[in-house]
């Protein structure tokens, strides 16, 4: 597990920016294409924002294919969801083409949304085992990380798919997320959390008891560990 605390937010986006432009280079150099799966909520805005106008340059960002780690079950003009935010803020001003961005859908059922956003990645990395090159995710300040909350039903899952439904119980929201076992096949897994109020939470992760169930953070665990790149007040506990 790599820890990176830095003073603050804005030194916390820069730094993290920095790490993945490196890791991007360095991976391309040796293959093709690079899978990034993005994260949404409020926190890796700033991330977006700074790779998109800092590194636009730096990157052969056409050999870059984009994915989510989650969706909220609302359309893409609705400012919730997470696919929009990452337009905004990063894939439409580094130009990204259409074909290498792979949206969750949000228009069927969410059940059937969750099979075919399956199929997609089935197709792209062929039926034997996906292994994304980086997954960027958030905690909430309840633990939760991708939209496995604390008592969901997916926290004690076995089954082998990649992709499930599920609801956050206090938005009465339907979602899509990706499976743990899916991010923990991954190359890179990090985190990227600021704020004093993920102070608490993000101690119990990383140095309470193993309680997946209320700290489903947890479960994310890769082969190699998963980082850990957090500003000083989501720190401050560790
Ligand atoms: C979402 C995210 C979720 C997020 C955390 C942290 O759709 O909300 O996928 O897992 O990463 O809730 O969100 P903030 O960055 O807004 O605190």
């Amino acid at each position: 597990m790599g820890l990176h605390i830095y003073k603050n937010k804005e030194l916390l986006a820069e730094g993290l920016a920095g790490w993945i432009v490196g890791n991007m280079t360095h991976v391309l150099k040796a293959q093709k294409r690079y899978s990034f799966v993005l994260s949404g909520g409020h926190t890796p805005k700033q991330l977006y924002h700074i790779l998109s106008a800092k590194y636009k340059r730096a990157v052969d960002w056409n050999r870059v294919d984009f994915f989510w780690g989650d969706e909220r079950y609302v359309p893409f003009t609705d400012d919730r969801n997470n696919a929009r935010m990452a337009y905004e803020c990063l894939l439409t001003p580094l130009g990204i083409p259409s074909e290498n961005i792979f949206v969750m859908p949000t228009d069927p059922t969410p059940q059937e949304a969750a099979l075919q956003y399956e199929i997609t990645l089935k197709k792209y990395f062929g039926e034997s085992a996906a292994r994304f090159d980086l997954v960027l995710l958030g905690m909430g300040a309840d633990g939760h990380t991708l939209s496995l909350f604390p008592g969901s039903d997916l926290i004690d899952y076995t089954g082998q798919e990649w992709v499930k439904d599920t609801v956050n119980q206090k938005e009465h929201l339907p979602r899509i997320t990706l499976m743990p076992s899916l991010i923990n096949a991954s190359e890179n897994v990090l985190f990227c959390i600021s704020g004093a109020e993920k102070a608490a939470p993000a101690y119990q992760v990383l140095k309470g008891s193993y309680n997946p169930s209320v700290y489903p953070s947890q479960l994310i665990r890769p082969e190699s560990g998963a980082m850990w790149f957090m500003d000083l007040d989501a720190a401050e506990k560790l």
